[in-house]
């Protein structure tokens, strides 16, 4: 019932099947009063002319109210909204945090909610204050669970939402998202509304932080109350795939516009703003002289356009790779949400298991750019790549063309008889020369490097045949610097013996292939990283230990898998716990025999979890057999 087409950081672009249509994720669910008389744009109106796909309303506040409730139950929650599309409901949770109690019982409002035809159900969860003390938090947190698996029996038709509380408890909110899983259909983080009222989101992230690496990855997460178009691209970077608000509301109830940069009052509107398809109809100069409900239904409608809006940004951001940068654009809204996305730069660890591989660009766009998961990743990566090597000489940047190489310094033989490190001060630190071209460094856009003292002097300019040798051992090092990042040192030793050949691009001068006795083993891509043919798995597989680099096959999926086929996260059996999405991965059976090559799509902590969808995009495969190909393996 969720399936995932794409991502970014934790964020995930998704299709959420419901018993109303499809939802596309991220969405933004505008909150529905269920009283008619108090609703501001109607249902209908959502639907037909903001395309909005699903909504959510308060199960209790219709239970509460007789002649609606019997209204409802009579035509089903649909019809008696006018709203054909999917339909969540709350519990009544949200008014035990602004009444103090809640005048039904748990059993009483889950029945209601499936009665009416709702397609999520939320449980009535115990509503987790932020201040509420460690024991008082775990009440909230049991009691809830104790519902959610009651609750489980009950709900007939519905989806089930079932809230993780806690608090500010970390161990809490860990235990709350663990544990609710096996009854939850969508997972909903709940107790965060008085944090974002005060704008308290540093907490906020806290609190996603504790709980992210504890939901069950192939499930949907909702986040109660989040619809400031300001937090959506945060909210979706730790995985919100669904969010609700009745901010768009409530905000024009204030006379205030929404804006992914933050709000505005609009007594301080001087000058026309907004360009939107609604405030060119009614100028904002001229909104302010309209009459009070004139005036508020038109900023919902503004409100709620800028919501939709940001959404498809972020949706947009997660195809495009460039969630982490739409997230710091909008840390410039707030300081408060420059301190959580700040938070959340420091939580890089939690990141990197769904870090990709690569991406189209690295693009600075603040200060926190540089402290993103895949500088950490980066970071990480030479230090162990630089080991023991030293010392080290800095030299200008130069790409990594032969003919660029051949005024490069002179070199030893590849392998561990030249220790010497020749490396580029660029905007991230130093960089070995032949890692310049691999992402983040090769595909990006920086702020110039920090001038430091200048690089050695340029060697004396070498005669022709010195130049050739040069250009030759610089391209060795440029393919044994790829293979040992992304296969590790041991790897790079053992292929310093083997004959390989390089071939550039005639047109850039690019490193293009590597071949082995004529044959293409990697490839290289844009992002300077190199990716697998077939041929370079047989190889590869040969000499990599088990399991790096490999996913393992169900017996069931082997014989798709050597046909070319994609694996299915639910036929996986073992993955390498290094692989992450974007990784060349080798897809073997039980016995490894190689099967098919391709890139991960799942951190391998994800695979063989979701129920739907491929775990590994196959790009080459077996050759079938009796047409036996080039044997690569020696
Ligand atoms: N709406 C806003 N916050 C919450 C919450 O914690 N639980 C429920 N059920 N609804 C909410
Ligand atoms: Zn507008």
């Amino acid at each position: 019932m969720f399936e995932l087409r794409d991502r970014d950081g934790f964020g995930r672009l998704g299709r959420l099947t419901t018993p109303h249509g499809l939802v596309e994720t991220p969405a933004l669910l505008p909150v529905v009063h269920p009283d008619p008389g108090r609703q501001g744009i109607p249902p209908g109106e959502l639907f037909d002319r903001f395309g909005v796909r699903m909504a959510i309303t308060s199960s209790y506040l219709l239970y509460r109210d007789p002649g609606l409730r019997a209204r409802a139950e009579e035509l089903g929650l649909h019809r008696f909204l006018g709203f054909p599309g999917a339909l969540m409901t709350d519990s009544g949770a949200f008014q035990q945090h602004s009444e103090g109690t809640v005048a039904v019982t748990p059993e009483e409002i889950l029945r209601f909610q499936s009665r009416v035809g709702s397609d999520v159900a939320t449980v009535l969860d115990i509503f987790g204050e932020p201040q509420d003390p460690w024991d008082r938090a775990r009440f909230a947190v049991e009691e809830t669970l104790r519902r959610a698996r009651e609750a489980r029996e009950l709900r007939s038709g519905s989806l089930l939402a079932v809230p993780v509380q806690g608090g500010l408890h970390p161990d809490l909110r860990a235990r709350s998202a663990r544990e609710s899983a096996p009854w939850s259909d969508i997972q909903a983080v709940g107790g965060i509304v008085p944090l974002l009222e005060r704008y308290r989101f540093r907490e906020l992230v806290q609190v996603l932080a504790a709980v992210r690496p504890h939901l069950a990855p192939e499930k949907p997460v909702h986040l109660f109350g989040v619809g400031h178009p300001m937090l959506f691209a945060l909210g979706a970077l730790w995985g919100g795939d669904l969010f609700d608000s009745a901010s768009y509301h409530k905000f024009a109830l204030r006379d205030t516009l929404l804006f992914p940069e933050g709000s505005l009052p609009l007594s301080e509107v001087q000058e026309e703003v907004c360009g939107c398809a609604l405030c060119r109809e009614v100028p904002l100069n001229e909104l302010s002289r309209r009459p009070v409900e004139e005036r508020q239904l038109h900023l919902a409608r503004h409100n709620l356009d800028q919501c939709l809006r940001e959404i498809a940004r972020v949706r947009q951001a997660i195809r495009d790779g460039t969630l982490w940068e739409l997230a710091e654009r909008r840390a410039g809204g707030h300081p408060a949400l420059y301190e959580a996305l700040e938070a959340t730069h420091a939580a890089g660890p939690l990141f990197l298991p769904v870090e990709p591989y690569s991406r189209r660009t690295f693009r600075f766009v603040s200060p926190l750019s540089l402290s993103r998961p895949a500088l950490l990743r980066w970071t990480r990566g030479l230090e162990r790549y630089g080991r023991e090597r030293s010392p080290r000489h800095r030299i200008r940047a130069r790409p990594l063309s032969p003919e660029a190489l051949q005024s490069a310094p002179p070199l030893g033989p590849e392998g561990p008889e030249d220790p010497t490190l020749w490396v580029v001060p660029t905007a991230l630190g130093e960089v070995p020369l032949e890692l310049t071209e691999v992402y983040p460094i090769g595909p990006s856009l920086l702020p110039a490097a920090p001038r430091g003292e200048p690089g050695s002097p340029p060697a004396a300019p070498p005669g022709p045949d010195e130049a050739s040798l040069r250009a030759e051992a610089w391209t060795r090092r440029h393919v044994a610097g790829l293979v040992e990042w992304v296969w590790g040192r041991e790897l790079r030793e053992r292929l310093a013996k083997e004959r390989l050949r390089p071939v550039h691009s005639r047109a850039t001068g690019r490193l293009r292939r590597v071949l082995k006795d004529g044959v293409s083993v990697l490839e290289v891509g844009l992002d300077g990283l190199p990716h697998l043919t077939f041929q370079g798995g047989t190889f590869l597989r040969a000499r990599l230990p088990y399991p790096t680099g490999r996913v393992v096959a169900s017996e069931e999926a082997s014989a798709f898998v050597a046909e070319g086929r994609s694996l299915f996260s639910r036929h996986v059996r073992e993955a390498d716990p290094q692989l992450v999405p974007g990784s060349p991965v080798l897809v073997v059976d039980a016995s490894d025999r190689l099967l098919a090559v391709g890139r991960a799509l799942l951190a391998s902590t994800e695979m063989a979890r979701w129920q739907r969808g491929p775990a590994v995009r196959v790009s080459a495969h077996a050759p079938p057999p009796g047409s036996e190909g080039p044997d690569t393996s020696k």
